[in-house]
């Protein structure tokens, strides 16, 4: 089977209600991101960034994988694929697909605020414990913060998805505006032989590196309709 990896970001997840980060209505329009999505704003103040995960935590209970999530789990019926996603919701898990690295983190975690990372120390939250409260504490004895990273910290998921992008017999990027670095970045290291796709409704500005990218300018499930049709032409097994 052909390798395929995806990546992906909030545009993704905008048809099943979870608002984008950037453009009008944006989650960064309303809440602040030096305050909520960083470490400084962390350290200031810890309770006001723990509800606000808490509040997008409880928000995944209300929303349900859209047409797009599915068709990319439909694709694992012709491809071997890796989503390397920069969502920290579970909906491409949901849709099914097998093989999702969260470059992110995952809102359904916390871990150690000593050491973020270390696996020992990060807890899988169920559905019903979605809240997590100051005073709840991982192992270590430290604070149980959201398993997030956030801007200026590391992304240690980069290497493995380096990888895959790598190895990729097909790239396809959907709903992120490719801003955020290291993801954008993986663009890099996808070899310039392979077909590289591109679906969202609007222009993004991608620093192609010699990759002639075909562009499908559509939401994300409409976008992968038409991909699906493409792919069924000219890239099977
Ligand atoms: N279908 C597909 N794409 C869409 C849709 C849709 N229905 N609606 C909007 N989009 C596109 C937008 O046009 C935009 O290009 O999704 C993209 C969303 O961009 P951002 O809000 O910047 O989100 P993303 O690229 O995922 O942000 C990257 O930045 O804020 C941090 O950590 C956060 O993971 C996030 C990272």
């Amino acid at each position: 089977m052909k390798k395929m990896v995806v990546l992906s970001g909030a545009g993704m997840s905008a048809e099943s209600g979870v608002s984008t980060f950037r453009g009008a209505g944006g989650l960064w329009d309303k809440y602040p991101v030096e305050e909520v999505a960083t470490p400084q704003g962390y350290a200031a103040n810890p309770g006001l960034v723990i509800n606000f995960y808490n509040e997008r935590r409880r928000q995944l209970l209300d929303v349900e994988p859209n047409k797009g999530h599915e068709l990319i789990a439909e694709l694992e019926k012709e491809f071997n694929v890796t989503v390397v996603t920069q969502n920290i919701d579970n909906l491409h898990e949901r849709a099914g697909s097998s093989k999702v690295i969260h470059l992110h983190g995952e809102l359904t975690k916390v871990c150690s605020s000593y050491a973020p990372n270390d696996p020992r120390y990060i807890k899988k939250l169920s559905p019903e414990e979605y809240e997590i409260k100051i005073g709840d504490l991982a192992p270590d004895g430290s604070q149980y913060r959201p398993y997030i990273v956030w801007f200026g910290e590391a992304v240690p998921k980069i290497e493995e998805a380096i990888q895959y992008v790598e190895q990729a017999d097909i790239f396809l990027i959907i709903g992120t505006s490719m801003n955020v670095y290291p993801a954008a970045g993986l663009l890099n290291y996808v070899s310039s032989r392979i077909p590289v796709y591109l679906i969202d409704p609007n222009e993004v500005n991608v620093n192609s590196n010699g990759h002639k990218i075909h562009v499908i300018r559509k939401v994300a499930s409409e976008g992968m309709e038409e991909l699906m049709k493409l792919l069924s032409e000219k890239e099977k097994v």
